[in-house]
């Protein structure tokens, strides 16, 4: 474990003014992104898509300090032959690789899951050390029950899942790459913000116990949570500012300041919801870790609908990309204003 390079990639994460692009949708989850743009999904289009991505300046040379891969792509090369990690590093970005297989049924506790992919993970990791990779990922998704039903989720759910967490996090660190942390708290369900509040702050204090448990070492970490919010079909959803003040809460009562950084998934916020509660964040509180984004869809929902498949479409599907980046980079470092949507687009 080189600790130095550890805790140098980690900071370069969560740059100032900068964030990550999560494009490490799986080929499944891809094929449903392309399929809402009539695009066939083959290995030639889901590089291209991304290749785009990559060659988008100055998104990716001033908004974005890593980007988050999956295993097709790490190992892909640009049209004209040039490696896609090369691309990510002549931008001074960190290429960093999703390493979980999946989130899979839970035996024995029906609507919940366990996140899979420690066998071998060991191996994996040399090897993507080797291709470049600098840092990973691993997803914990953690249901919030409907109707008032608190059994969900259950204890085991969250034990099992931040237990995985640790083991994929101390793997990581021995091969020198940090681990993203993500255990996300889905949005999905009719709960109240004060429910996502309690079962956030459930989850990440176990996972902060179970990190020290196994030896993790935090300055080497970077810590991707959800924000705390309403369930998309909550009968009356919390404005930007209750969002802001609660996750901070939350965050303040459970990450321990030797965290270098937290940046945030999306979700299924809107992309202008998530660069807003972002600026929120940044803007009413000073905070002991850099907050940042590591958005998936709120960066490339615009790009991806005006490409649509079309070369003709690349600049256009560039500047809509560019405008994205830009926003939450301005949000990060609490510069962002509502009506720069429109005037910087
Ligand atoms: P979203 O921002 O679309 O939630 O994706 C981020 C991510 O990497 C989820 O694992």
């Amino acid at each position: 474990m080189d600790l130095d390079l550890l805790c140098e990639t980690a900071e370069a994460m969560v740059a100032p003014g900068k964030g990550i692009l999560a494009a490490d949708e799986s080929t499944g989850t891809i094929t449903k992104r392309f399929d809402s743009i009539s695009l066939e999904s083959t290995p030639d289009s889901r590089r291209d898509w991304r290749e785009m991505l990559l060659r988008t300046a100055p998104a990716m040379t001033d908004h974005i300090s890593g980007v988050i891969m999956y295993d097709e792509t790490l190992r892909q090369n640009a049209a004209d032959g040039t490696p896609l990690v090369k691309l990510i590093t002549d931008a001074g970005a960190v290429p960093g690789i999703k390493v979980d297989t999946g989130a899979k049924p839970l035996a024995g506790s029906e609507g919940e899951t366990i996140t899979e992919g420690l066998d071998g993970l060991r191996d994996r990791l040399s090897e993507y050390f080797e291709i470049g990779a600098r840092f990973a990922k691993w997803r914990a998704v953690i249901n919030i029950g409907k109707d008032g039903d608190d059994s969900m989720p259950s204890q085991y759910c969250i034990a099992t899942n931040v237990h995985a967490l640790a083991r994929y996090a101390a793997l990581c660190q021995e091969a020198s790459i940090v681990p993203i942390v993500e255990p996300e708290v889905i949005m999905d369900g009719d709960h109240s913000i004060e429910r996502c509040y309690e079962v956030t702050e459930f989850t990440l204090k176990s996972l902060y116990r179970e990190l020290f448990d196994q030896g993790v070492v935090l300055e080497g970490t970077i810590l991707k949570p959800n924000m705390i919010i309403s369930g998309t079909k909550a009968e009356s959803r919390a404005g930007v500012e209750e969002v802001a003040d609660m996750t901070v809460e939350c965050l303040a009562n459970c990450v321990p300041v030797a965290v270098p950084g937290i940046a945030f998934l999306s979700g299924g916020q809107s992309d202008e919801e998530a660069t807003a509660h972002l600026q929120a964040m940044n803007s009413g509180y000073d905070t002991p870790w850099p907050l940042t984004f590591s958005y998936g869809r709120a960066l490339q929902a615009a790009p991806l609908k005006t490409w649509a498949g079309k070369k003709d479409n690349y600049e256009a599907a560039q500047a809509a990309f560019n405008h994205r980046a830009r926003m939450n980079g301005l949000a990060a470092l609490g510069e962002y204003e509502e009506n720069m949507e429109k005037e910087m687009a």
